[in-house]
């Protein structure tokens, strides 16, 4: 007996009104299809298989390294028919769990309950109860609460769409039971589709054993059909991520104005203001301040650190003590060391900032190494670009570089080297001397302004 996932994905989804298909419009920063792969793999499953049909290659190219399996449905005439592709894939003994791609937040812990009252014979379907059931699949029950099926919205009778208790479109069964009954689905409903709810007529006329299962929270099990409802997922997530976060010791100064869109982990005492985004894998120290209305992205920070407003920081790694901004952008490749500084309007891409160097206003670093105690001056620029190709600007302990500056690259500049501001360098300064290219000063003596004419 070997479990098997089947994951529905090839509805267009016509009420996103998107020209990307539904199942790849992200939830907190991750297509809605990945969410219930990833839930499915928990499982850890035989196979896992996607049926896809609209808007295919965009999803096959998102998801070229996915562990998972294909089965391409090429008219979408319903989920009876969607699940009917994977048949020929299914042995008898196998047990089966259906999932949708538009039901990102299932959690795992709801498929393990799933799966532990299964017997070859049940039907098991996920249900819970709604507030608002509009558009949703009714559970019908008998008068001694059995569950005799499923209606959808557009058959339902004026009575039955007062019923709250909906099918998530989930359920597991066995394979036998699904290789019997989906050959018999008929499509003679309001949608003219297949159905894949109408097996909970033949379990009911089979006399089988059909058991709701209450989903843990109903939010985990709410489908996505329009952009509305993703939004509102959206931000049931992003407000338990929030709560999760103050609960272990971060204060988010606003949780209803903070993002993440993928993992974060934070030591103690760090407090992360109004409008931060979080993506990919972050890591915070103890004791940082995150300014307001600033960009994380796969960026690791060490203790002590103070980022603040306005920053966008990505691929970056930030030792202890240091600060950063406001207005600054860290491009990927960009390593700080301990207590180093970067100030306002600067931007650093791939390069190395050495110990308590500072470059602390209006300023470009790219390509370059910078050692320790360095000093950039205001307007600084490492013209690393010679329109073909990249070169590197080195750059020796205690350096003191001047305002306006032009390090032309590939150059070195010598440790305690002082460049005089407003000079242009192209060839390698040796340490400790002074360099400087800038024209000298002139005075003209008894030079008058102009003035207008008809005012002499
Ligand atoms: C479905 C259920 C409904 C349930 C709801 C929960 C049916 C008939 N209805 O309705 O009872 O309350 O989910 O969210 O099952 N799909 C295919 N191929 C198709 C049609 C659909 O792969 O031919 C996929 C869609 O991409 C989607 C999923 O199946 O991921 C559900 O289809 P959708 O059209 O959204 O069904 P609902 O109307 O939401
Ligand atoms: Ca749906």
């Amino acid at each position: 007996m070997a479990l098997k996932v089947i994951i529905l994905a090839a509805g267009q989804g016509k009420r996103m009104y998107s020209s990307l298909p539904k199942v790849l419009h992200p939830l907190a920063g991750k297509p809605m299809l990945q969410w219930v792969i990833e839930a499915a793999q928990v499982l850890n499953p035989e196979n896992i298989y996607v049926v896809y049909g609209h808007a295919g290659e965009q999803i096959l190219a998102f998801f070229q390294d996915a562990p998972v399996q294909w089965i391409r449905q090429t008219a979408q005439l319903g989920t009876g028919h969607a699940v009917a592709q994977v048949l020929p894939y299914l042995n008898p003994e196998d047990e089966v769990i259906i999932l949708c791609g538009d039901v990102p937040l299932i959690s795992s812990q709801t498929l393990a309950l799933l799966t532990r009252q299964l017997t070859q014979q049940a039907l098991n379907l996920v249900i819970a109860k709604f507030e608002n059931p509009t558009g949703l699949g009714r559970i019908i029950r008998d008068e001694h609460s059995q569950i005799l099926g499923i209606v959808e919205e557009k058959d339902a009778t004026e009575q039955q769409r007062t019923i709250r208790e909906i099918y998530a479109g989930i359920l597991a069964t066995s394979a036998a039971n699904l290789l019997r009954w989906l050959p018999k689905l008929s499509h003679a409903n309001a949608q003219q589709e297949y159905y894949l709810t109408e097996i909970v007529d033949f379990a009911v006329n089979e006399n089988r054993p059909i058991n709701g299962i209450f989903a843990k929270r109903p939010e985990e099990i709410q489908g996505v059909n329009t952009r509305s409802q993703l939004i509102q997922l959206e931000r049931y997530y992003q407000l338990q991520q929030a709560e999760r976060l103050l609960s272990t010791g971060v204060t988010l100064l606003d949780p209803t104005r903070f993002d993440l869109r993928g993992e974060l982990a934070v030591g103690q005492d760090v407090i992360i203001d109004v409008n931060v985004i979080i993506e990919g894998k972050v890591t915070i120290g103890n004791h940082c301040y995150i300014g307001p209305n600033t960009v994380l992205k796969n960026v690791q920070m060490a203790d002590h650190v103070e980022i603040l407003a306005n920053c966008v920081i990505e691929t970056t790694v930030i030792a202890s003590h240091c600060t950063i901004g406001p207005f600054a952008r860290l491009r990927p490749g960009s390593q700080l060391a301990q207590g180093a500084k970067i100030g306002n309007f600067v931007e650093i891409k791939q390069a190395t900032i050495g110990p308590k160097s500072k470059v602390n206003h209006l300023s470009y670093i790219g390509d370059a190494t910078l050692g320790e105690q360095v000093n950039i001056g205001a307007g600084t620029i490492t013209c690393n670009y010679d329109g073909a190709n990249k070169h590197h600007t080195e750059i020796g302990d205690h350096a003191f570089i001047g305002s306006n500056s032009q390090l032309v690259a590939p150059v070195k500049i010598g440790e305690w080297a002082t460049i005089g501001a407003g000079s242009t360098i192209t060839k390698d300064v040796p340490s400790g001397q002074l360099s400087l290219s800038r024209v000298k000063q002139q005075i003209i003596p008894h030079w008058q302004r102009p003035v207008k004419k008809g005012k002499e």
